[in-house]
């Protein structure tokens, strides 16, 4: 099946720019055919524009509550026949009623080695509790906030004179490798959720050139 892919963001965008970079690969068997907003003035939605994507503006501000929102997105989702939602730097908590119906089509990114650090200020956190290495998971998105099944995760050291900003531009970076390879292996259909798991297909062609990040969790 060749997906409809919608990104759903809330800032920057940086996630988003490493992921449609994807639609420059020839042999990507999808399609990036919208990027949403909950804020009109998310950065990312003029690097989008500029990648000649689609844009939309759900803004959460103009609903009475989160399922009311959700729902409006939901109808823009179906209108433009997305059938997968990646979640780059999304910034709403979603109503189990949009994840439920989403359910296994529905991924999200967290900069922390779940399940480590559920939640935000991961970094200072990271730091706080004097971990040694941190990182980065690409999940399958359930109802409760960070705990779905894990598709995908890439490590960094944690040096000793770290600060915040320098630990999340080490994870950063490896955000902008691990997403795409997570994407491109959904869409290979080389991992699906079943059980309640992510579970791989090893039959299935990688195609991507760094493979070896994700190898470790081809069990
Ligand atoms: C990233 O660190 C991502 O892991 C988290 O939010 C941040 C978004 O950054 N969910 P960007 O908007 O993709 O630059």
């Amino acid at each position: 099946m060749r997906r409809k892919i919608a990104i759903l963001i809330s800032g920057r965008g940086s996630n988003m720019l490493s992921l449609l970079d994807l639609q420059q690969q020839a042999d990507f068997p999808a399609e990036i055919s919208l990027v949403l907003s909950n804020r009109p003035d998310a950065k990312g939605l003029l690097g989008a524009s500029k990648a000649g994507v689609q844009t939309a503006i759900v803004d959460h501000k103009e609903f009475s509550d989160r399922e009311a929102f959700d729902q409006a997105m939901n109808s823009v989702l179906e209108a433009h026949g997305v059938n997968l939602v990646v979640l780059a730097g999304f910034m709403r908590i979603l109503s189990p009623w949009f994840v439920e119906s989403w359910q296994g089509r529905l991924i999200n990114i967290h900069p922390s080695l779940l399940p480590l650090f559920r939640g935000i200020d991961t970094h200072r956190r990271a730091l706080d509790a004097g971990v040694r290495i941190h990182g980065c998971t690409v999940h399958y998105v359930v109802p409760e906030l960070d705990a779905g099944p894990i598709i995908a995760q890439a490590a960094v050291p944690v040096l000793p004179d770290d600060t915040e900003e320098s630990l999340s531009a080490r994870v950063l970076a490896q955000e902008h490798l691990l997403y795409p390879q997570a994407l491109r292996m959904i869409c290979n259909d080389a991992v699906s959720l079943q059980g309640g798991r992510a579970v791989y297909h090893p039959a299935q062609k990688w195609s991507s050139a760094n493979d070896t990040l994700l190898s470790p969790v081809l069990v």
